[in-house]
């Protein structure tokens, strides 16, 4: 997948029943991000926080889905683990699906695998994935990750803050740009419009190669 492809409209089993990519997503953002198993540390104090961050994914109108190569039965079994390792009230549902990818068909349309990790079949395993995906569907952002290295969601609502925003405005954010911080100008905006389509003045610094 390159950023700009439309995202398959694939068809799965999850724990909120068959879904079809695009009719779950609707208008929504989405973030479809794999783990390598159930019932491992890393995954499960990984979704753990996922489930901790999903109204703050949901504010920003993100669905979330995970996925893995183990079966239906199993993700059910193993999300009743990771809501008691968060503590939540007894008999709460895991906020989002969790996609049984056992005939492995998505892991490996969509480059998910790990080579370095394999199952006790010798199998290598799902990698620990991010997509982002826009409401029209397109990638708007890959991350990929091995499976010994767990990922940090707090990134992942930054980097959406930072995709919505400069989907509506002619903008970029900077280095370990936070909501609030300035943003910048982007190249390609010549120094005239750029002054009238940011009226409240912009901060420039003249550099030894003459470019500012
Ligand atoms: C884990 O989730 O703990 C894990 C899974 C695969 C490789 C290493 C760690």
């Amino acid at each position: 997948m390159l950023l700009g492809d439309v995202f398959p409209n694939f068809e799965a089993d999850s724990t909120f029943g068959q879904m079809k990519l695009h009719d779950f997503l609707g208008d929504s953002w989405g973030v479809l991000f794999s783990h390598p198993g159930d019932f491992t540390p890393v995954c499960t104090i990984e979704l753990g926080r996922a489930a901790q961050l999903s109204p703050e994914f949901s504010k920003r109108n993100v669905k979330l889905m995970a996925l893995s190569v183990d079966s239906l039965q199993e993700h059910h079994d193993w999300s009743k683990d990771i809501m008691a390792y968060n503590n939540t009230e007894p008999g709460s549902q895991f906020p989002f699906p969790i996609i049984a990818d056992d005939r492995r068909e998505l892991v490996e349309k969509l480059g998910m695998l790990d080579p370095e990790e394999k199952d006790r079949n010798g199998m290598p395993l799902s990698a620990r994935c991010v997509f982002v995906i826009g409401p029209d569907k397109k990638l708007k952002l890959s991350i990929l990750y091995p499976a010994t290295t767990g990922r940090n969601f707090d990134e992942i609502l930054r980097v959406i803050d930072s995709l919505q925003l400069t989907a509506h405005n002619r903008v970029a954010t900077p280095v370990d740009w936070r909501p609030g911080n300035s943003v910048m100008v982007p190249p390609r905006i010549p120094e005239t419009e750029a002054a009238t389509l940011f009226p409240a003045g912009i901060y420039t610094k003249d550099l030894p190669s003459g470019k500012k």
